[in-house]
């Protein structure tokens, strides 16, 4: 559902240029959940960054399989509303809720912001704020939750607007083992789901995490390749920072 080929992408210019991605090729099938790693800097926040729709490519081209279809890559940000309306949900580390308005609200709130008529959006938020197992919380404020509960929220609003693919930039750094695990078993019951499967692509920097997606990847070099869990721990361990 996702096919990305051929990706670059540096920054700056002259003797300060930095190429980043020098030719990413990578796909995702419904309903899988990868995992991505590789050392600090290497480029995950970039890829994730463009497939997102947030930054553009210098090259390359990235597809998504949706009603309609989206084809972007070199498209800039401003081009590509429709990926980050109704292409892509994002999770981060820090949560990144609202904190004076419900942890309901906060799912509303966003389907509004993506143009969902305001009855609409609450039936949508609800429903997503069940399928993470959170529908005795629905009016707290995030604060009155624990962190893996606001990560559940922020998984809500991510699922919400019926994206098919979801892109995690290191969605357990801020989160206890259990939590933690407990967010990857939620990605793999929404990637399972018969009735709206998501895909998900997540960064991680835990290889006990990343073990449990359909698949691993690893980013080195500025190119992704497939990698299995004793490359991946040694890529933690080793000298590559
Ligand atoms: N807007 C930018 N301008 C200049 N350089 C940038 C920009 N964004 C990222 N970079 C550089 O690109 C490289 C890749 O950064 P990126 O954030 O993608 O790494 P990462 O793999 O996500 O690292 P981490 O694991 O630490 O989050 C880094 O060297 C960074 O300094
Ligand atoms: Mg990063």
């Amino acid at each position: 559902m996702l096919e990305v080929s051929g990706l670059k992408k540096g920054f700056g210019s002259g003797s300060n240029r930095l190429e980043v991605l020098k030719g990413v090729d990578l796909s995702l099938r419904k309903g899988e959940l990868v995992a991505l790693m590789g050392p600090s800097g290497c480029g995950k926040s970039t890829l994730l960054n463009i497939i997102g729709g947030l930054l553009r490519a210098d090259q390359g081209s990235i597809k998504i399989e949706s009603k309609p279809p989206m084809a972007y890559g070199t498209k800039a940000p401003n081009q590509v509303i429709d990926v980050r309306r109704k292409g892509v949900g994002w999770i981060f580390q820090d949560f990144h809720l609202l904190n004076h308005i419900s942890s309901v609200e906060n799912v509303i709130l966003s389907l509004e912001l993506a143009g969902v008529e305001a009855r609409e959006a609450e039936t949508r938020a609800k429903s997503a704020m069940e399928r993470v197992e959170l529908a005795d919380r629905m009016n707290f404020m995030p604060n009155e939750l624990s962190g893996g509960q606001q990560q559940r929220v922020a998984v809500a609003r991510a699922i919400a607007g019926s994206r098919p693919l979801l892109l995690a930039d290191e969605p357990t750094g801020n989160l206890d083992v259990k939590a933690g695990e407990s967010i990857i078993s939620l990605f793999k019951e929404l990637c399972a789901d018969p009735n709206d499967p998501i895909s998900v692509l997540m960064v991680t920097h835990d290889p006990i995490l990343a073990s449990k997606a359909d698949r691993m990847l690893l980013m080195r070099d500025g190119k992704t390749a497939a990698s299995d869990i004793r490359s991946a721990w040694g890529e933690t361990t080793g000298d590559a920072e």
